[in-house]
């Protein structure tokens, strides 16, 4: 092509016409090859009354990897292919905001980071990583609960006039009205319980956000189960997040309340004590900290006079250390295979000197090391971690349970397996390699049941996916329901198989590497990939895990088919539509051993469990 250049350099008018032209061709053609996008046209009634990842997989058997779904004047992409979800995800990231699901999670999360996008994003996932990191699950996870006086109490109610608190208020009490915590039930004997919503509770109480449904009846908030990695309400961090919120002076109502954007934070130990006690429990804490550079709250602290006004008087003692920080190993993160760019940056991010060994909590971590963070950005941050963290694991647990009702044999397995590694006593994070078969059925519950089913994003250029062009301004759906059951890509796709993670492949079973995105080339998202990768996909794998092998060592699981059948319902994640009710017994402990030698456990698969009505 270089004479042609030079003789249309000689010829610059000719040269630009051809150019035009060109690029007009190229228009014209991209102008085509969208239209040659697949159309499912549908009526929206169509799909009202199921799970919309239902219809969409339909479609997908029908339409292909790509098409376009259109209601009236409203269009969206949807995209059930491992390579075009990897360009979205990974390759393309930067065209991509998260569009719609910015839209509609606005009014609960603001800016944290699922819904952010830009600077926003990328500031905070620096900072919110980092709280993140196995250093700090490691150390928190299997250390015994953190001594918390049971004498105070923190009462968290909605902020009346804020309507979006208003639509959490209802949720919270609708879940309120249909269920209480599986433990609390568990521990008071064997019997019928609905265990979708006590998976919530359950979850939630392992960030720490625990509430039985009657303190949520009433409104109250007790901090009796503090399992936390976060620690984020245990009572250390809990009241930092207090001290940073009364450093914003004109939010500081009265003695009792303090409100931080759209919450009410009302502090009240029930043995009538009153606030400044707990607030001098804090200035003890923050002075056993040490002396060093004050930080964020501290900062804040020094400076709020109505505070130190109200705290004077005599120090508490400081609670017991809660938690020692010992490991400096560096890890590498899923999410960091996925997006080593991201993730180096993330990496080299992590500061040290923002690790507490009083409290390794999120909140800690947020507030020491986010010394220009807004109360809003703190608000929405943590607003984000409680729903992106307790959901979707309560969902992973309660398809697994479901599941496994229908795989009787799978579940026996389980429990071989968790008689021989743990026996008696709690899993630490040290058992988790050895919980193999425990982890797979994990893998297989999430690859059947994906938390969330489908993911959002919005084009912010053009892009184009084996000739199909996508314009900017597309809103797309990344069908993770249909990638994990695509048969292209899956040996029986619909058929509950925890050794499909091991057995065919040229390692030995079970023995595989913990499978994702990146072990499965995006046919497999359980937590997302790229750079808007999960960050608490460590924490809710050693979580649910935990909590499984917990519970089959102790109970078994039965369907209760009294009850209504379970059916999917879209949610963030897949809600039950009736609750999953099941016969909870006792297990009977006398033959099982404690220490029996571990040797992998015999599984025999026996079908598939279907879908459920
Ligand atoms: C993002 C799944 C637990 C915090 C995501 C994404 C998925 C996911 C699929 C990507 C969303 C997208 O690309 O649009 C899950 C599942 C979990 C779980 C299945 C449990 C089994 C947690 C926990 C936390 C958490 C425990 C932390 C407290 C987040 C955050 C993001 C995220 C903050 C947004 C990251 C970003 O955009 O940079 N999660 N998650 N998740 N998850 Fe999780």
């Amino acid at each position: 092509t270089r004479p042609l250049r030079q003789a249309l350099a000689k010829e610059p008018l000719v040269g630009r016409f051809i150019a035009r032209a060109l690029a007009d061709l190229g228009r014209r053609w991209r102008a085509e090859a969208a239209k040659r996008m697949p159309e499912a046209r549908g009526d929206i009634r169509e799909i009202v009354g199921q799970p919309v990842f239902v219809p969409l997989y339909k479609l997908f058997l029908m339409y292909g990897k790509i098409f376009r779904l259109s209601f009236g004047p409203k269009s969206f992409v949807v995209i059930s292919d491992p390579a075009f979800a990897k360009q979205i995800l990974l390759t393309n990231a930067e065209r991509y905001s998260k569009g719609l699901l910015s839209e509609i999670l606005d009014f609960v999360m603001g800016t944290g980071l699922i819904p952010a996008d830009g600077e926003i994003w990328k500031a905070r996932r620096r900072a919110v990583v980092p709280a993140l990191h196995r250093k700090v699950a490691n150390e928190a996870l299997g250390k015994p609960s953190p001594a918390i006086p049971s004498t105070v109490a923190l009462y968290w109610l909605p902020y009346s006039d804020a309507p979006a608190n208003l639509a959490l208020t209802s949720q919270d009490l609708a879940t309120v009205s249909r269920g209480r915590s599986v433990l609390k039930e568990l521990h008071q004997g064997s019997g019928a319980t609905e265990v979708a919503v006590s998976f919530a509770d359950a979850a939630n109480a392992t960030l720490g956000a625990s509430q039985s449904s009657a303190e949520r009846l009433t409104g109250t908030f007790r901090p009796t189960t503090p399992l936390s990695v976060f620690g984020s309400l245990n009572l250390t961090s809990r009241a930092r997040w207090v001290l940073r919120v009364a450093d914003l002076g004109e939010n500081w109502q009265d003695s009792r309340q303090i409100t931080l954007e759209s919450w009410t934070l009302v502090l009240c130990p029930p043995d009538n004590a009153t606030l400044p006690a707990m607030l001098e429990l804090n200035l003890a804490q923050q002075a056993a900290l040490g002396s060093g550079p004050l930080k964020g709250a501290q900062r804040g602290l020094a400076s709020a006079p109505r505070l130190q006004a109200l705290s004077g008087g005599a120090m508490l003692p400081a609670v017991p250390t809660l938690v020692t920080v010992a490991s400096t190993t560096t890890f590498r993160t899923q999410s960091e295979l996925a997006d080593q760019t991201v993730v180096e940056e993330e990496d080299e991010e992590f500061g040290e000197e923002f690790l507490s060994a009083r409290d390794p909590s999120i909140l800690h971590f947020l507030v020491a090391s986010g010394d220009e963070i807004s109360s809003k950005q703190l608000r929405d941050d943590l607003m984000t971690m409680l729903i992106a963290g307790h959901e979707t694991t309560a969902a992973v647990l309660t398809w697994t349970l479901y599941t496994l009702a229908q795989h009787p044999e799978a579940a026996e397995a389980i429990r071989q397996e968790v008689d021989a590694v743990l026996g008696d006593r709690a899993p630490t994070v040290a058992d988790f390699g050895s919980l193999r078969f425990t982890t797979r059925v994990i893998n297989e519950s999430m690859r059947l049941y994906p938390q969330p089913p489908v993911l959002i994003r919005r084009a912010l250029q053009e892009d184009s996916f084996d000739g199909f062009v996508v314009p900017a301004g597309s809103d797309i759906f990344i069908s993770v329901w249909n990638l994990h059951r695509n048969p292209a890509s899956w040996d029986q796709p619909d058929a509950f198989k925890p050794e499909r993670w091991g057995r065919a492949r040229a390692f030995g079973p079970l023995d595989g590497p913990m499978p994702n995105e990146v072990t499965e080339n995006f046919a497999y998202l359980p937590f997302g990939g790229g750079r808007r990768k999960c960050i608490g996909d460590q924490f809710a794998l050693f979580e649910s895990v935990v909590a499984l092998s917990m519970l089959m060592r102790r109970y078994t699981f039965e369907l209760d088919t009294t009850k209504p059948p379970v059916g999917m319902t879209t949610g963030a994640t897949i809600h039950t539509t009736a609750g999953l009710h099941m016969l909870v017994k006792k297990r009977d402990l006398s033959g099982a051993s404690p220490s029996a030698a571990y040797d992998a456990p015999q599984y025999a698969f026996a079908g598939s469990p279907g879908m459920p009505a």
